[in-house]
């Protein structure tokens, strides 16, 4: 077997074999299948897509490439969620408190951003002194005396996919299904938790721009999952635009504990409340998700979620005070407003532009090695569907310096559109429970 019979293989759309699929990820792994090579593979697979076998194959084998975790210890249904990507993505710093606040059980892995869209971890790591990578002593402890812990992969959990993932970033083989169906289910597969909730991300701020796209991934997801024994939830929502006001990690800390204050934008609420709601199904908290949905409204109302996330906070070495003073969050050294070259309406902010404004900001990286600024990005003034004045700021930007700002500035104002009228969808979609693909929400 050799690995140029394989690239031919799938550039010519032919079926690959077990063995030359685990060959392929074993020459990832130990080094033995030069980068050109292995991306030349990528492009096939991302140009002719996979059968279900093969996919099976690939993630089983992406899976195995590497430790798994062991959360069997831990009492309880352990939920995971996970989100396919998409700019101003900061639901787990919500979410996770407001399910924990509930009885759940989070034991999560998050990983880093890289490209447009944001990672749990760099938005966490803009609390001062938080900590991501913990001991398996402290993580249990946390567990088991809090119900919330998060860690970033510090294992070898899918070296095969941390590898893969480096070289699609930078190829132009990041929106294939397959390739992000296996990138994210082998990772899932080697953490521990028994159901797992996928937040499909649909729109110009995600990898999936339509719905039978996001669809199609959400089945596959489901499938695999499935197979590996894990009871599976996917949701398909709404990323027309980004998600909520702020896009930066400090500028997104602060909207998440303003949202566990109840002062959340609406969009970015709706999606935590929709996002909980399947992970205490999943957990077995509630019945069903309009009981689930009670349960999380009372966490912000009573004020238990915000409790829980800065008890979280403190464990994990981070100031808690700074859900009373935003001023202890990094912040950047230039603000300048983005104004409006017209009256109109929003009809569209585009989530791939909106990403590479945060990016020109260096609240993104660009590659593995680039240093975040935690205080960059901008907060949106203006969403789709508001009204504005020629000369009214839309969004107002934050960078280290005015270069950064002024590039930022340049992105953020190609990314706005106007018109008459916008087009609003609802930012639940589709979602599946494993039995069936279902559109209107109100079946549930
Ligand atoms: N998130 C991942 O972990 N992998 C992908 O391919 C896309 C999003």
């Amino acid at each position: 077997m050799n690995i140029i019979e394989i690239i031919e293989k799938k550039r010519d759309n032919r079926e690959l074999s077990v063995e030359e699929i685990r060959f392929f990820v074993r020459g990832v792994c130990d080094q033995s299948i030069p980068d050109y090579q292995i991306s030349a593979f990528l492009m096939a697979v991302c140009i002719n897509g996979m059968t279900d076998g093969e996919l099976s194959v690939l993630t089983d084998a992406m899976a195995k490439s590497g430790d798994t975790v062991d959360l069997s210890y831990i009492d309880g249904i352990k939920v995971d969620k996970h989100s396919s990507g998409g700019v101003g993505d900061k639901t787990t710093l919500a979410v996770a408190p407001m399910a924990a606040a509930c009885g759940l059980t989070v034991a999560k892995m998050s990983g880093r951003g890289l490209g447009f869209s944001g990672g749990t971890i760099d938005k966490l790591e803009a609390i001062p002194g938080f900590r991501t990578s913990l001991s398996e002593e402290e993580f249990t402890r946390f567990i088991k005396r809090d119900g919330i812990a998060l860690m970033g992969q510090t294992k070898n959990v899918a070296p095969a996919d941390k590898k893969l993932y480096a070289l699609r970033d930078v190829t132009g083989t990041v929106p294939s299904i397959p390739l992000i169906a296996a990138s994210i289910m082998s990772k899932k597969l080697a953490c521990g938790s028994d159901s797992i909730v996928l937040d499909i991300k649909c729109g110009s701020g995600a990898f999936m721009k339509n719905i039978d796209d996001a669809v199609t991934l959400a089945h596959k997801m489901t499938a695999i999952g499935e197979s590996g024994g894990r009871r599976m939830y996917a949701i398909v929502t709404n990323m027309d635009q980004p998600l909520g006001r702020a896009v930066g990690n400090a500028l997104e800390v602060k909207e998440a504990v303003d949202t566990l204050k109840g002062k959340g934008p609406k969009d970015f609420t709706e999606l935590c409340y929709i996002i909980g709601s399947f992970m205490l199904v999943a957990g077995q908290k509630a019945n069903n998700t309009v009981e689930a949905r009670k349960m999380l409204e009372a966490t912000i109302e009573n004020g238990s979620a915000l409790n829980k996330f800065r008890r979280f906070v403190e464990n994990q070495g981070g100031n808690p005070e700074i859900t009373e003073d935003y001023g202890i969050l990094p912040s950047a050294a230039v603000k300048r407003p983005l104004w409006s070259p017209c009256d109109g309406i929003v009809t569209a902010i585009d989530g791939e532009k909106a990403g590479a404004a945060a990016v020109s900001a260096k609240a993104g990286r660009l590659s593995k090695t680039d240093k975040i600024d935690f205080g960059s990005g901008f907060v949106l003034l203006a969403k789709m569907g508001d009204r504005v004045a020629k000369g009214q700021p839309l969004a107002e930007i934050y960078a280290p310096d005015e270069k950064s700002a002024e590039e930022a500035e340049k992105r953020l104002s190609e990314a706005y559109s106007f018109g008459n009228k916008a087009e609003i969808k609802p930012m639940l979609l589709a979602y599946t429970d494993g039995e069936g693909i279902y559109f209107d929400k109100d079946k549930h």
